[in-house]
């Protein structure tokens, strides 16, 4: 098969698969400790989804008021509801301060304080001296502090020369008796193929947000690297704990930033009640995420949601006033004004929790190698792969991430990988060769799915999962519920071998594309529907209202899920790390959370 195409290949030491938030400060770390580094992307780096991020990046600066890396870790594992690795977060926690104020270095325009400080605003589950009081420790660049990261870290990657390779897609890893020697990807708009031949690919390929029908995420956001990852035989660790942002725009899922409720803006229901007084008296607008978010959608359940139908809920910022507004929230006024027609220095914008974040994905090590568990029950580390941000599960958010705690994570560990290469490899160092077999494989994997000519096209099997998702995977969950999708997407999954591609070119075939999109999307939300019918508790993101209380006894573990080639979801668990291994922190005890 592989005379058909024209294969180029490449020889680097790193590849960095993604150009967001975390494969750019992979990348940069990387060029900046000497290695030759390639960052393949398959949208131009600075349309990565990271270019979304509102609101900002938590660090303990304490610019704005008393704070401790301390305080930021207790939130951290409390917002986790203590799956999250204790000992992850206190690396993430403790690098953090560095961390943002390397990016200031770097460039990145920060908004400030009156004495030139960078500014830090309040974000939900955020507290001082252990839940005592608000933190304000999200440092804040506008509203548009992802899109300022994205900018500075590609300018610095091309200062320190980066290779990038824009609009390649990863199509395949190249896995060769367990360990991973390179990645072999599509030049979009010549149909060549490359092959790139490293001593180490690290995955930073987000998350796969585009699983459900809403969602706040780009189109982009299909998880291209989990999906590679579970066809080359690994599990992807806690599915299904998927976050629901409490606002997405109604109708139409854009984000609008926490910083909104950070900033002071508030909720209400059809009675004009500020109804999270009653769910969350302490917190209040700005308790974690899953709390407003089941909060709103009892709300709608019981009969007090807004609009015609009672659907979705109000977000108030006309308070703030236009100069509060105009400073601090640009961004948001511009997208209600444009997707929800609201001026929001008069009108409420209409808000409904939308899909927004992945808690799970490719599981590592803190030092984001890739680990997985074999027959034995060894968990052991992928040689040669390692996984970063939203694609990976370090595990920093465990069941709930913190707003804010993401581009956070991005930064810190994104660092951490180029750490950890310049620690366990020279640059320069040769590379194994690659069997051939390995590599006519994915193509033939890839010709397979080219030519495909069934009888489904490509956005009626997307939209049965997406449709599959929405209602079966969605904030609250029952057995009964959950097994139906996991019955319904296994048929979804199953039907994919009747897909039909109708255009068989190689020049910047959409169709082709949207189709391998298509085909890394459905295996993982195989994985998080499974992987969500099989955990029988509430915990974070994961509300089953026929086990509404969380139990360390018997869940308090990891979710491993694999996909065989039959798509059946093996599923399996791993140890949550409670200890912090360093004797700077005590590790967080396990408790009820009180908001
Ligand atoms: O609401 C926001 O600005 C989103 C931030 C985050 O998800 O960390």
């Amino acid at each position: 098969m592989s005379e058909g195409y024209e294969i180029i290949e490449h020889d680097f030491d790193v590849v960095v698969v993604g150009a967001g938030g975390a494969g750019l400060r992979a990348t940069l770390g990387l060029v900046e400790a000497g290695f030759n580094t390639a960052c393949i992307t398959k949208v131009f780096p600075t349309r990565s989804h990271t270019v979304a991020a509102q609101g900002g990046i938590s660090a303990a600066l304490g610019n704005m008021g008393e704070d401790d890396w301390r305080w930021h870790m207790y939130d951290t594992v409390k917002g986790s509801d203590w799956l999250g690795d204790q000992n992850a977060i206190a690396y993430m926690c403790k690098e953090a301060p560095k961390a943002v104020l390397e990016l200031e270095k770097y460039g990145i325009p920060f908004s400030r304080t009156n004495d030139g400080k960078i500014y830090q605003r309040p974000f939900g589950g955020m507290t001082t001296h252990y839940g005592e009081g608000i933190a304000q420790r999200t440092c804040a660049a506008a509203d548009r502090t992802g899109h300022a990261m994205l900018h500075t870290l590609y300018q610095q990657s091309i200062k320190n020369k980066a290779q990038f390779f824009i609009e390649y897609f990863a199509l395949e890893l190249l896995m060769d008796e367990g360990e991973c020697k390179g990645v072999i990807s599509l030049e979009m708009a010549t149909g060549k193929l490359h092959v790139f031949k490293a001593n180490k690919v690290i995955l930073a390929t987000g998350g796969h947000g585009r699983a459900y029908f809403s969602c706040t995420a780009a189109h982009t956001c299909t998880g291209d690297g989990s999906g590679m990852a579970l066809r080359s035989g690994l599990p992807l660790q806690d599915m299904e704990f998927v976050q629901f942002h409490p606002t997405g725009i109604y109708g139409v899922g854009c984000l609008i930033t926490e910083g909104a409720r950070g900033e002071g803006g508030y909720l209400t229901n059809s009675e004009g009640e500020r109804f999270m007084e009653r769910y969350a008296p302490n917190a209040k607008d700005l308790a974690s995420r899953d709390v407003v978010s089941r909060s709103m959608t009892m709300e709608i359940i019981e009969g007090r949601g807004v609009g015609d139908k009672n659907d979705h809920i109000n977000l108030n910022l006309q308070h703030l006033g236009g100069e509060v507004i105009d400073e601090r929230l640009p961004g948001i006024a511009e997208t209600a004004r444009i997707f929800a027609n609201v001026d929001v220095t008069k009108d409420p914008i209409p808000v409904i929790p939308t899909v927004h974040y992945n808690m799970g994905g490719v599981p590592t090590n803190v030092q984001t190698e890739v680990i997985t568990k074999n027959a034995e029950g060894d968990i052991h580390v992928v040689p040669g792969l390692m996984a970063v941000g939203e694609a990976a599960s370090v595990s920093v958010h465990g069941a709930n991430r913190l707003g804010s705690n993401s581009l956070l994570d991005l930064v810190v560990f994104g660092k951490a990988s180029a750490e950890q290469c310049a620690k366990t490899l020279k640059p320069g160092a040769l590379k194994s060769n690659i069997p051939q077999s390995v590599i006519d494989k994915a193509i033939d994997k890839f010709d397979r799915i080219r030519f495909s000519n069934g009888s489904l096209g490509t956005s009626e099997i997307r939209d049965e999962m997406q449709q599959t998702m929405q209602k079966h995977a969605s904030v609250f969950r029952t057995e009964g519920i959950l097994q139906d999708g996991v019955d319904k997407m296994s048929a979804c999954i199953n039907s994919f071998k009747d897909v039909s591609v109708t255009d068989k070119g190689l020049i910047w075939n959409t169709d082709l594309v949207e189709t391998l999109e298509l085909e890394n999307l459905l295996g993982q939300a195989m994985v998080t529907m499974d992987c969500a019918l099989n955990r029988q508790e509430s915990r974070g993101a994961h509300a089953r209202e026929d086990y509404p209380d969380r139990n360390d006894t018997n869940w308090l573990k990891h979710s491993l899920g694999w996909l065989d080639e039959k798509n059946k979801t093996r599923i399996d668990s791993s140890p949550v790390t409670l200890e912090t291994q360093t004797d700077e922190v005590e590790t967080v005890p396990l408790k009820a959370r009180v908001y």
